[in-house]
């Protein structure tokens, strides 16, 4: 059974006749790493909004763990590029956004978000809004309150293209970290990057779309053992391909 199956997803807006997704097919599998990559337009954050269940598609399903997804469930939680933080809540409160849903005592839900405070190198700032905290901070934030939940799926739409090169490195480091230590519970990545490079570090799967109407160009899988070298032959030559796919 695979964890998350999209299957055939198209979509639409209905004020206009133009098709944005037509007939999007890939499966995410426990343990994988799925990067997204098209043209910019073609429909990538719809396709993450339609597969959390913030947006509903004009047909086609998405099923986690088989059962059809309808709305937003515990097992999926989001990412996103600008951190959607609320200014007025500390960063604290922030996290605990993502522990509102769960049913656990006020103590629990406290010791939980002091927890991940440390897991996410952000002690000292807890009580602190999130205007005094720098970009990548504040996306430790983001993801923080993301993995509150402790959801098998982590959507992340453009989750470093905001942030400089360096930070956004060190954060692709911690998560890969996380990740392959267990240190949190998601066990799959969806993810939406512009960058090739970014996607053939993380990825194991590459789905590669077209322009609208968008469909599946091409699924890309990267085999290579993390941590993988930027510099190598190998990765190199997936680069290209990848590039290659983009520009078929
Ligand atoms: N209310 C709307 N009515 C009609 N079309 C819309 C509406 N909102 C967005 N669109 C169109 O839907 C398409 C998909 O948008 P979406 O944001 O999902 O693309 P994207 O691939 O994430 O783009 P980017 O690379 O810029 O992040 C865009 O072409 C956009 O113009
Ligand atoms: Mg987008």
């Amino acid at each position: 059974m695979s964890l998350v199956s999209v299957d055939k997803i198209s979509f639409n807006y209905q004020n206009s006749g133009l098709e944005i997704l037509s007939k999007i097919s890939f499966k995410a599998e426990k343990g994988e790493f799925i990067c997204i990559m098209g043209p910019s337009g073609c429909g990538k954050s719809t396709l993450l909004r339609i597969i959390a269940g913030l947006v509903k598609p004009s047909s086609g399903k998405v099923t986690y763990m088989n059962r059809t997804i309808t709305g937003p469930i515990l097992g999926m939680s989001f990412v996103f590029q600008d951190f959607a933080l609320l200014p007025w809540l500390t960063n604290l409160d922030n996290i605990k956004i993502g522990l509102s849903l769960l049913d656990i005592s006020d103590d629990e839900r406290d010791a939980r978000a002091k927890e991940l405070v440390e897991r996410f190198g952000l002690s000292g700032f807890e009580d602190y809004y999130p205007n005094v905290l720098s970009g990548g901070m504040k996306q430790r934030v983001g993801i923080a309150r993301a993995v509150a939940s402790e959801p098998k799926v982590l959507l992340m739409d453009e989750p470093f293209s905001s942030l400089d090169e360096l930070t956004a490195n060190t954060l692709r480091d911690d998560i890969i970290y996380m990740l392959e230590n267990k240190s949190i519970s998601v066990n799959s990545v969806i993810m939406v990057t512009h960058s090739v490079e970014e996607a053939v570090e993380l990825a194991d799967k590459i789905v590669v779309l077209s322009e609208k109407p968008t469909h599946v160009k091409e699924i890309k899988i990267v085999k290579t053992k993390r941590p993988r070298d930027k510099r190598s032959k190998e990765f190199i030559k997936i680069v290209d391909e990848v590039y290659a796919a983009i520009a078929k």
